[in-house]
């Protein structure tokens, strides 16, 4: 593998699965293997899950590890090519990320959407711009559109916990007063359009994701009969994407719940976290037999060092 921005650059899913999850039954079997090597991870955005998981994962590879937030720790980046560089931001991504690619063997970056432009969140420049200029591979940490690396940590938890050949799995919007970008419904998508799952997404009308990513799944707006019979449901916030990055509604009774959970075939309940408690989530499911938020949270180390893993061999075979 030589970079990991989207599903597209994994050669062969479940051997990447097989990868998360013999690393979590022996996480040290390959500590030689980043010996000597360092991993920057910049974040342009806040973390709690991503950076101390893709941190562990690293250490367990063996790999130094050098950690930054853009924009506090160091110079604002500007990232337009030709413009006059007289405001606040101080450094030119040209020069930050080629620096950087001397300093790093790998570099993983977060940067959410702004959710004002959609054509430009969905190009994704930054990341674009650090494979150009730094000339090492890049990992997403989440970007504008996409969260490979926690959904993967997601297949590994239902590869784990599914009691069916072909469990069905429902993605459910869920209320929230603030813009959130579509990246982790996405995400979640795209994976489990390459995983044999009956998928279905339900959300109010006017939170349709961008076809490319909905692939194959069924879109129910009926949130209670998308439940009926689900093996796994996996409850996220996104804002719109034809109405790019609004709340169109608020609709509290959106919210999971154990009676809406009770419709399900004995389900189980997923969250990428952070969570808001009993506005997207009621306290009975996190706290209950239901949730695998814990689990899918462990599992994101696996993912990371899965994926770290098939970069540094590919570097062994340069
Ligand atoms: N799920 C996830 O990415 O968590 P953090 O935002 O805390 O990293």
């Amino acid at each position: 593998m030589k970079n990991f921005l989207s599903i597209h650059d994994v050669e062969d899913l479940n051997n990447l699965i097989t990868g998360g999850i013999i690393a979590k039954r022996n996480p040290f079997a390959d500590q030689l293997l980043g010996k000597n090597k360092t991993i920057g991870l910049l974040f342009f955005n806040s973390s709690l899950r991503t950076r101390l998981s893709t941190q562990k994962a690293a250490q367990n590879l063996g790999l130094n590890v050098m950690m930054m937030n853009v924009g506090q720790d160091s110079w604002g980046l500007e990232l337009e090519e030709g413009v006059v560089m007289n405001g606040d931001k101080a450094e030119h991504v040209k020069e930050a990320a080629a620096v950087i690619g001397r300093y790093c063997d790998i570099i993983a970056i977060r940067s959410f959407a702004e959710l004002k432009d959609r054509e430009k969140d969905y190009a994704e420049h930054i990341f674009q711009q650090f494979k150009k200029y730094s000339g090492r591979p890049v990992v997403n940490l989440e970007s504008a559109t996409r969260h490979p690396l926690q959904s993967l940590a997601d297949c590994i938890t239902i590869e784990e916990f599914r009691t069916k050949q072909r469990p069905k799995v429902v993605l459910t919007w869920l209320p929230h007063f603030k813009p959130l970008p579509q990246a982790v419904a996405n995400s979640f998508c795209e994976w489990m359009n390459h995983m044999d799952v009956e998928l279905v997404v339900t959300h109010p009308e006017g939170y349709d994701l961008a076809p490319e990513f909905v692939g194959k799944a069924q879109v129910i707006y009926d949130q209670k009969k998308a439940l009926e019979g689900a093996d796994f449901v996996y409850g996220k916030n996104w804002s719109s994407y034809q109405h790019y990055g609004q709340v169109l509604t608020q609709d509290y009774s959106w919210m999971i719940d154990e009676a809406k959970m009770a419709l399900t075939d004995n389900g189980k309940f997923m969250h990428c976290l952070p969570v808001r408690r009993n506005m997207k989530v009621a306290d009975e499911i996190l706290d209950g037999h239901r949730s695998l938020v814990i689990d899918q949270a462990a599992n994101r180390e696996w993912s990371a060092q899965a994926v770290l893993k098939e970069i540094l061999v590919g570097q062994l075979e340069e």
